[in-house]
């Protein structure tokens, strides 16, 4: 069995599309694969959660996704089923494509006994997003199989700070994986069940940005100024300033137009709930709030389901699984 882990971005997203940093973690959850059966040919996925069978003869991602992965390995083939599980929803803000594919890629590794180092399925992965998101910045495939905590930017536009432990070069920007949280700490996921395509909110903030670059250069910007800052907050246990920055990201990501009405209500609940601070997490358009209020995280939880919102509890903040 392997896992690629799900992921929250708590600063930064559609900014470090354009190379500003965004700080991302690994969430405690994630997908697993699994191999079931030998088979005598083709490879078959069975996601029983939502009744989904798929092979690489299908159409659609999850298919093309399979057959990129078989193509890549360096051997003949062994076919097999495999099991999928998912602890994270789908199309949701919470890189489930990008732990899917690492879960996969690891799985097939393991079946056809080939030892890849990390830094490979991370590549792999990447090519797998691209397959559900075009051109990703890479963010969420690296944290799929890393875990931790990472800073990711352009090194042109963002020289990573001295504290990072130490930083990977990925297609297009650098990662910079941070030291984990002496304790890892509780998140709140508050779930809208609005499906969304990653793809299309990126594709309209650019939109956006390419019709008035001097309107949408300096808020990108500002995005990106929150990624460090968040980090020390969070080292620094000063809760209540992360908080603010996640509300001041929240709305910045508003005038991006890449929130709606379903993450405006759920983070005005959530406030009213007692939270410190939250913001939608991902590409927007639907998918999840994340809001953070350390320690109360379960009187959270029961207020925001009282008021009908469908939500759980996550941790971020643990070590690294690889190291680059
Ligand atoms: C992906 O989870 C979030 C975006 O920043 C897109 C990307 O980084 O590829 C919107």
């Amino acid at each position: 069995m392997a896992q690629g882990y799900g992921k929250i971005i708590l600063f930064g997203e559609h900014a470090v599309v354009y190379g500003y940093p965004a700080l991302a973690a690994a969430l405690n959850l994630g997908i697993t694969c699994s191999v079931q059966a030998p088979r005598s040919s083709d490879f078959v996925l069975h996601f029983k959660q939502v009744n989904m069978v798929v092979t690489e003869h299908d159409p659609g991602p999850i298919a093309k996704a399979l057959k990129l992965v078989a193509q890549e390995l360096p051997c003949p083939k062994k076919y097999c089923d495999i099991e999928l599980n998912s602890e994270i929803p789908f199309r949701a803000g919470l890189g489930s494509s990008a732990a899917f594919a690492v879960a996969l890629i690891k799985t097939l590794l393991a079946w056809h006994e080939i030892q890849w180092n990390a830094e490979q399925i991370n590549q792999l992965a990447y090519q797998v997003e691209a397959i559900f998101h075009g051109t990703p910045s890479g963010i969420d495939n690296t944290v799929a199989t890393y875990g931790g905590l990472c800073l990711v930017a352009d090194p042109h536009k963002y020289p990573m700070p001295s504290y990072v432990a130490c930083t990977l070069a990925l297609p297009k920007f650098i990662a910079g994986f941070l030291l984990p949280l002496a304790e890892p700490i509780g998140i709140v996921v508050i779930q809208t069940n609005k499906d969304r395509e990653t793809k299309k909110l990126v594709d309209h903030v650019r939109s956006l940005y390419n019709t008035n670059p001097a309107l949408y250069e300096p808020i990108l910007a500002e995005m990106g100024t929150f990624a460090s800052k968040g980090y020390e907050f969070l080292v620094n246990q000063n809760y209540r300033a992360f908080g603010d920055m996640l509300n001041q990201n929240h709305t910045l990501l508003q005038r991006l137009e890449v929130s709606c009405p379903e993450l405006d209500q759920a983070h005005k609940d959530a406030l009213a709930a007692g939270a410190w601070g939250a913001k939608l997490t991902g590409a927007g358009g639907g998918g999840c709030l994340i809001a953070f209020c350390p320690g109360h995280e379960s009187e959270l939880i029961q207020e925001l389901s009282r008021k009908g919102w469908s939500c759980f509890m996550a941790s971020i903040g643990k070590k690294l699984t690889n190291t680059p």
